[in-house]
């Protein structure tokens, strides 16, 4: 069994973001810039936002955290979009979810301009991804499909099972996947017999909250497990969604939690900025 090492192909594609902002610099006179708004005091989104915040630093790109309080209207916070809209220092700008519940998040989404949407939330980006055009990829799944490239995973004919179908991880995970000529099946909650479906999977990719949920005996031989889970026990200790002891004997790659795919999350979410920035100057270059 192999392990998927998130954490050393993150740390390898942030250096690779850094010499290309290095480059944009010194040629273009351009700085990348991130916008990343928390609303509310989520404990894990404000980690989140912090480690996004430093890595957008050390890759040398410029970095704004606006936080504001879970008493923040709707119109506040559109507001505030519209002006990073209008920023010409921002390339990206990047709402962390959840939203507390008294504001639309689709209403919120859409108002961001889709050409600084670097999670690739907007309907805009959204379409476009499932269409197979060039946009902005989530960056979980996007994640996901540059460990698959790294690892020499073959998708194409293969049957992938994916369990969850959120509009962060499950549906975009299930686009690409289809865009790569995967077979793909997409479990949810409401899934009669979950392992009929994963004993029938080359590849799985769970990605629904539930510690443990996938075990040993729902896999065929051999498959490959990502894990996007990641659940902090009582003990405090984080886990997955996979119970990574009784599935390693059935795997032929795996990936751990912490230190799978929660890493990759950033490395493309610098990705996206980087990209968001070219986009900037081709642009500004007509
Ligand atoms: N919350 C959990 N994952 C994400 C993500 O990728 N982007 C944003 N904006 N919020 C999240």
């Amino acid at each position: 069994m192999t392990l998927l090492d998130g954490k050393a192909l993150s740390d390898k594609i942030k250096e690779e973001v850094r010499v290309e902002v290095e480059k944009l610099k010194n040629e273009k006179n351009i700085t990348p810039g991130l916008a990343v708004v928390l609303v509310g005091d989520d404990a894990a989104s404000a980690t989140y936002v912090n480690s996004k915040h430093k890595s957008c630093e050390a890759a040398g790109i410029y970095s704004e955290v606006h936080t504001k309080d879970s008493s923040t209207t709707q119109e506040e916070l559109l507001e505030l979009i519209e002006k990073m809209n209008n920023d010409p220092k921002l390339d990206g700008i990047l709402v962390q979810l959840p939203l507390p519940k008294h504001i639309d998040t689709t209403t919120v989404l859409e108002a961001i301009n889709p050409l600084k949407d670097v999670d690739g939330f907007h309907p805009y980006n959204v379409g476009r991804m499932v269409s197979n055009l060039d946009a902005f990829l989530p960056a979980t799944p996007f994640g996901v499909m540059r460990m698959f490239e790294e690892y020499n995973i073959g998708l194409s004919g293969k049957n992938v099972v994916v369990i969850g179908s959120s509009d962060i991880v499950g549906k975009p995970m299930a686009s690409l996947l289809i865009n790569a000529k995967a077979t793909v099946t997409v479990c949810n909650s409401r899934t009669k017999d979950l392992a009929s479906h994963t004993k029938a999977a080359d590849i799985v990719v769970i990605a629904v909250g539930v510690p443990h949920l996938l075990k040993g005996d729902m896999l065929k031989e051999g498959a490959v497990v990502i894990d996007v889970g990641i659940n902090r026990l009582d003990t405090g200790k984080l886990t997955g969604d996979a119970d990574f002891e009784d599935c390693k004997t059935k795997c032929s790659f795996l990936t751990p939690v912490p230190g799978g795919v929660g890493p990759m999350t950033i490395g493309m979410l610098l990705k996206n900025t980087l990209k968001a920035a070219y986009l900037r100057d081709k642009r500004e270059s007509k």
